[in-house]
This record gives structure tokens, sequence and C-alpha cells, in this order.
């Protein structure tokens, strides 16, 4: 499946016949980026775990309203969105500069399609914004580090996002270092949000180990408890981590909304 980049990196094309996260992730939004091995899993799943439809899509509006609380009321110029997806409404790059047009914007997925979509339709920014896209594994901060240098100034503050892909990451104990290696990179007055996955039960855990079956990279369920101590040292925003519905949400939507139990959260770097 390799071929060569120009840099003569070893790159993967786009394998239509294994489920993909970024794509089955696009189907369940309502997307038409994906294939039909990625409608398959992400069928499996719904029939399993139904409520995974709500969550991609509130997690989405978790997303924006996380972005425009950095970019209005926290003041960030910078992101670092780490597993960015497939295009789709409202992007980290047009919600931050929809307020801050000067804002910059670094992507990183491994995905080659999302790599082909981003190259297309995330570059579209303001005059005065930068947005780019980096193709980097999150399993590597370091070479993430060293990519976004060329964009972000690392003695300002940046936001460092990752939203729904640490589930990705298998070992707990090496999602807190690769956490902890990127975050050690930005300044005080940084910001980490995040949200998740978590296991609340029997009919989750079968839809996860299901999908991991397809050959998939495999989404690690974790517990709310276990994601808050990825914050430990950093000051939690108000409400702490919560259901990603319940953080602030738009008071339009208060009790219309279905409880899911995806959680998310945000914390200043002191
Ligand atoms: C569930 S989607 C979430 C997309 C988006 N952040 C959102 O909240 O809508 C997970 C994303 O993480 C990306 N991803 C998975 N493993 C990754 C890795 N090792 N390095 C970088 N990105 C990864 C996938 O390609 C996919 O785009």
């Amino acid at each position: 499946m390799a071929d060569s980049s120009p840099a003569g990196r070893p790159r993967f094309k786009v394998d239509a016949d294994v489920p993909h996260s970024a794509r089955v992730w696009n189907y369940w939004l309502g997307g038409k980026d994906n294939y039909p091995v990625d409608r398959a899993a992400g069928d499996d799943w719904v029939a399993l775990n139904p409520g995974i439809v709500t969550m991609a899509q509130q997690s989405r509006q978790f997303l924006i309203r996380v972005v425009r609380f950095l970019a209005a009321e926290a003041g960030v110029r910078q992101f670092l969105d780490i597993g960015t997806g497939l295009p789709t409404m409202q992007n980290t790059h047009e919600v931050a500069q929809a307020v801050a047009p000067d804002a910059r914007v670094v992507y990183v997925d491994n995905d080659p399609l999302v790599l082909a979509h981003a190259r297309a339709l995330l570059v579209n920014t303001t005059p005065e914004g930068v947005t780019t896209y980096l193709d980097a594994d999150l399993h590597d901060p370091e070479s993430i580090i060293d990519g976004a240098r060329n964009v972000l100034n690392f003695t300002k503050p940046i936001a460092v996002m990752f939203m729904g892909v640490l589930g990705h990451v298998a070992e707990f104990g090496e999602l807190r270092s690769i956490v902890d290696r990127l975050t050690a990179a930005v300044p005080s007055g940084s910001y980490l949000a995040l949200w998740d996955d978590t296991d609340a039960g029997e009919a989750k855990r079968r839809a996860s180990e299901s999908y991991a079956e397809t050959g998939a990279v495999a989404y690690h369920l974790r517990t709310p408890e276990d994601l808050e101590r990825i914050f430990d040292g950093w000051e939690l925003v108000e409400p702490g981590l919560v259901p990603v519905t319940r953080w602030r949400p738009n008071l339009a939507e208060v009790g219309t909304v279905q409880e899911i139990d995806a959680h998310g959260g945000v914390a200043r770097k002191p």
C-alpha cells in the first residue's frame, strides 16, 4: 500500500477495504466522503449503540462552542487541532477566524483521505489568518511540534485540541505521555481541550469490540475519571469535565438535546 512522498517518506494510499475512523465519522455526520466498508462498520456500531449518531453530531457542536469560547472569551489566537477529521460544517478555523480573523490554525491527522480533502478545503482562510495541515501521527508528538513551529509561535498561548481522537491510543499511560509531551511545549496561558467517548456499559463495549474486529484502528472507551486525570495540574474551566451537551450549552437548546455519554472539557495551563 505504501508509496513515497516527495520527501521520500513512506505514505499510504487510501484503503477502501478497511474502515477508517475519519470516514465512518463522516458517515455518521451525514457526509459523502466514505466507502461501503465504512458505512457497513458504521451501521454495525449503530445497531449495537444507536446513540453514536447523536454523539457525532453533538460532539461537533461541543467543538464549535469550545473554539468560540477560546477565541472570544479566552483570547486564544493559535490552535493545534489534532485528529481533525474530514472537513465538515464549521471547522475549527472557520469558527476561530469568524471571531478573530488573525487566528492561526494547524490541523493534524494521519488519514490520507483527510489529507486530500484538507489540501483542497481547509486552506481557505482569512487574509489575516493562517490555516494549514500537518500529515502526522499523534503517537509522535515531537514531529507535530516541529511541524507546527512553522506556523505557531510557541512562546504565545496555544489551544491544543484532542477532539474524539485519544480513544485511538491503546494504552492510557501512552495517552498521558502524548498529551504531556505536546502540552509541555506550550506556555502558561495555553489551553487543553478534549472530548472522548466514554465507557457506558455492555452495548457500547460490544460496539467498540466489533468495530476493532473489522481491522480498523480500535477505539478504546475510557471512564470519565480517566479523562479527568488527563487534566491533572491544569485549571479546568467551568463547568469542568462533563457530558459534551452540558458544556456551556446554547441557552436555546437547554433541555432539548438528548444527553450523551461522551465527556469533554477545557483547561488553562497555569
Ligand atoms: C472520531 S474522528 C474525530 C474528528 C474530529 N476531531 C471531530 O471531533 O469531529 C477521529 C479522527 O482522528 C484521526 N486519527 C486517528 N488516529 C490518529 C493518529 N494516530 N494520528 C492522527 N490522527 C489520528 C482520524 O483520522 C480521524 O480523523
